[in-house]
Formats: C-alpha cells, sequence, structure tokens
C-alpha cells in the first residue's frame, strides 16, 4: 500500500494529502491550492519553497536550479521533491484573485489533426476525452510513450472556449526526447495521448485594461495566440489594445500570418500584428530582430502590460527592451520554453527573477 502524508501550505494554512510517489506541486495543483511553478522539472527554481517541519526527498532537482547550501538550508523544490514524512512548508504564494485556479487532472486526447505548419514546427489537434477548463496561455503536460513517467509541458495555443479541442504548436529540437523522437517521429492521427494539467501562470490578465505588448519568438506564440483569441473572440472586454510582434528568422519559419492578419482586419480598433522577420526583407513584414522593430515603434512602453514567450535567450533580450522602455518588472509576464539542457547549466540571466 502506498504510504499517504499530511501537507501543509503556508502562509494559507491549507492541509492535503500527498503520496509519498508524488511530487508536492502535484498533490497541491490537484487540490486546487495553487503554488508557483513554470518548468515543473526541477529547472526552473520559480517553485523554490521552504520545509518548515519534517523530511522531503529532492527527486530531479538541478543543482544549479537548487544549490548545496539551499538544501541544507531546507529549501526545496516541490515540482520534484516527494515528502518522507507528514510536513509543513512555506511556499510563495502571491494569490491574484482575478485569475481563477482549476485544479490539475488527467486527461486522454486523441490526435485529430497534425501538420507541418512551418520549418521545423508542428500543429497538433487533440480530442479530450472531456472538457477542460484552463486559462488562457497555460499549458499541459503530455506523457512521453515509451517513457514511463516522462513528461514534457506544451501550451495551449486555442482559447479557453474550446474546452475539448486542444491545439498544440511544437518545434522540433534536435535530439530531443519528445520531439525528434516521437512528435516529428512516429507520432499519427488516431493515437492517444495521456496528458495532465493546467498548469502555469503566464495567463492573459483578463482585468488590465493598458494596451499589451506581446512578443513571441517560434513556438512561443502558442500561449499568446491563446491570450489573442480569448481576449478579441471571446468576449473579454477589459483588456486593452494588443499589439503582437512575432518573430522569425525568414518567412519558411513563420506560421499563422494569414490567421493574425484576419484579426487585425477584423479588430483594427484592439489589435495591431507585427510579423517581423531578422533574415529576409520581404513584403508585408517588418525587417529585424523583434525587439529592434518594437523598438523603433514605441518611444515609450510606460503604462502599458507586456507578455513575452520563447526560448531563454529571447525572452531576455525583449525583458531588456520592455525595461529600457520603462516597462516596470511587475508589468512583465514572461515564459521561458526551457528544456532539459536548462538543468545543465548554471547560467541564468539576472533580469529573470525565480
Ligand atoms: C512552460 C513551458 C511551456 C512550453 N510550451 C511549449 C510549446 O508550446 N511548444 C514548444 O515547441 N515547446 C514548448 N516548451 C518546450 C518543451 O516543453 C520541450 O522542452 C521541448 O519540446 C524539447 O523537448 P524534447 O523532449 O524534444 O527535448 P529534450 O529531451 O528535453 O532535450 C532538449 C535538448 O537538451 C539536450 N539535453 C537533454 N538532456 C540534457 C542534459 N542532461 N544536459 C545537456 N543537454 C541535454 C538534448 O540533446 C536536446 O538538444 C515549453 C516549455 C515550458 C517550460
Ligand atoms: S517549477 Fe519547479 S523548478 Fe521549475
Amino acid at each position: 500500500m502506498t504510504t499517504e502524508y499530511q501537507v501543509t501550505i503556508e502562509p494559507l494554512g491549507r492541509e492535503i494529502t500527498c503520496r509519498e510517489d508524488q511530487t508536492v506541486l502535484d498533490a497541491c495543483l490537484r487540490a486546487g491550492v495553487w503554488i508557483p511553478h513554470s518548468c515543473t522539472h526541477g529547472t526552473c527554481a520559480t517553485c523554490k519553497a521552504e520545509v518548515l517541519d519534517g523530511e522531503v526527498e529532492h527527486g530531479e532537482a538541478s543543482s544549479f536550479a537548487l544549490m548545496d547550501f539551499e538544501r541544507e538550508e531546507g529549501k526545496f523544490l516541490p515540482c520534484v521533491a516527494r515528502p518522507q514524512s507528514d510536513l509543513v512548508f512555506e511556499a510563495d504564494v502571491d494569490i491574484d484573485e482575478s485569475i481563477p485556479v482549476h485544479p490539475v487532472e488527467d486527461y486522454v486526447g486523441t490526435l485529430v489533426e497534425l501538420a507541418d505548419v512551418a520549418l521545423g514546427t508542428r500543429r497538433l489537434a487533440l480530442e479530450l476525452d472531456r472538457d477542460l477548463r484552463f486559462n488562457a496561455g497555460q499549458y499541459m503536460s503530455l506523457a512521453i510513450p515509451g517513457h514511463d513517467g516522462v513528461t514534457r509541458t506544451y501550451s495551449m495555443a486555442n482559447p479557453p472556449g474550446e474546452p475539448r479541442r486542444l491545439e498544440f504548436q511544437i518545434r522540433l529540437t534536435a535530439g530531443g526526447l519528445a520531439t525528434e523522437g516521437w512528435v516529428f517521429q512516429n507520432l499519427a492521427v488516431g493515437d492517444q495521448v495521456a496528458l495532465s494539467g493546467p498548469y502555469g501562470r503566464f495567463v492573459l490578465r483578463e482585468d488590465r485594461g493598458e494596451p499589451a505588448v506581446m512578443i513571441a519568438g517560434g513556438t512561443g506564440l502558442a500561449p499568446i495566440a491563446s491570450m489573442i483569441q480569448r481576449a478579441l473572440l471571446e468576449g473579454v472586454d477589459g483588456v486593452g489594445h494588443l499589439y503582437l510582434y512575432q518573430g522569425a528568422r525568414t518567412q519558411e519559419w513563420m506560421y499563422d500570418v494569414d490567421r493574425f492578419r484576419d484579426l487585425a482586419e477584423r479588430f483594427p480598433d484592439r489589435f495591431t500584428y507585427r510579423p517581423c522577420l531578422s533574415e529576409e526583407v520581404a513584403e508585408g513584414f517588418a525587417h529585424g530582430l523583434v525587439t529592434d522593430v518594437l523598438n523603433d515603434d514605441h518611444e515609450t512602453l510606460k503604462g502599458h502590460v507586456g507578455y513575452v514567450c520563447g526560448p531563454p535567450a529571447m525572452v531576455e533580450a525583449a525583458l531588456k527592451t520592455l525595461m529600457l522602455k520603462r516597462l516596470f518588472p511587475r508589468d512583465i509576464f514572461k515564459e521561458e520554453f526551457l528544456d532539459a539542457s536548462a538543468g545543465a547549466t548554471a547560467v541564468r540571466s539576472p533580469l529573470i527573477k525565480r
């Protein structure tokens, strides 16, 4: 029989049950208790918390995300740590009442669409066994077939009003277990996929009326596409004008341009679309890195909010640009698409607050 422990989350004072083979984060999110998290694989340190009483096993925590001295001080990463006794811990819980908490649950999806949409980029559509409630911008954890318990995270590109048919946009990573070894190899329409979620707090702030600058690199477009469709197509009137800066090297790497051009035509007072090509000059596209185009477009971004998503280096460059344009860190929301290589390096940007 699997042992279960009582886990108390401070400063909330909430008590939940956690199995000995379950991560503390998983137990919290399934019980509807939100604590901070991002990568869910022990590499980003977003979830770092402190044991006040009890013992944990640190699991696959990267030695850079959780250093030896921090372990000695009682710090741990709830996304990979499992309890070894009853536990009391303190998390950096910053509850935003305006964001609904949807407990994590398990789902099974059937692949109903698989298409190449750009170089090394695929769109997947999954029909779920039942409705999923989520906030625009959140992501799911997909189990990789044949690798017991190994998961990878992908963001929904569809808005929450489509609760049963999920869209994912996935970029090929050379040597990657999920992408090269599965999604770009033998995944086929009709296959069943086990997934859990929703996760994450990179979500559309539906009560922020300021204009929003949204910067997407590669498949970092996915959660932002969900947010834009949520705002424009699902009757969310509270958000300000949305500016989408979508970056790619050349047109071959760019996708969904017609989709966003169409939205910009339908909602000229609410949405502006700026597709940017850094290595090609082409009609209808701005030329340059997204950050350079953004820099030229706006004298200042004071009074705006920012949303940034993509590979870590691009996210860092975008954060620098937004701050130079006088956006405060508290007004910038970001998601880095960290992969397994991130846990093997200590080089993290000082701009990225954990
Ligand atoms: C919150 C979140 C949301 C995401 N959403 C999306 C999305 O919508 N679309 C998308 O395309 N991606 C997304 N990602 C990225 C995605 O989760 C995967 O990380 C990505 O697809 C690569 O997975 P993989 O299994 O193919 O590669 P992995 O097996 O994770 O390998 C990645 C790279 O690291 C190398 N590597 C593996 N292990 C090590 C090691 N120990 N040391 C050094 N290098 C190593 C591999 O050779 C490879 O080059 C998201 C990530 C996060 C954190
Ligand atoms: S969410 Fe725990 S280390 Fe990233």
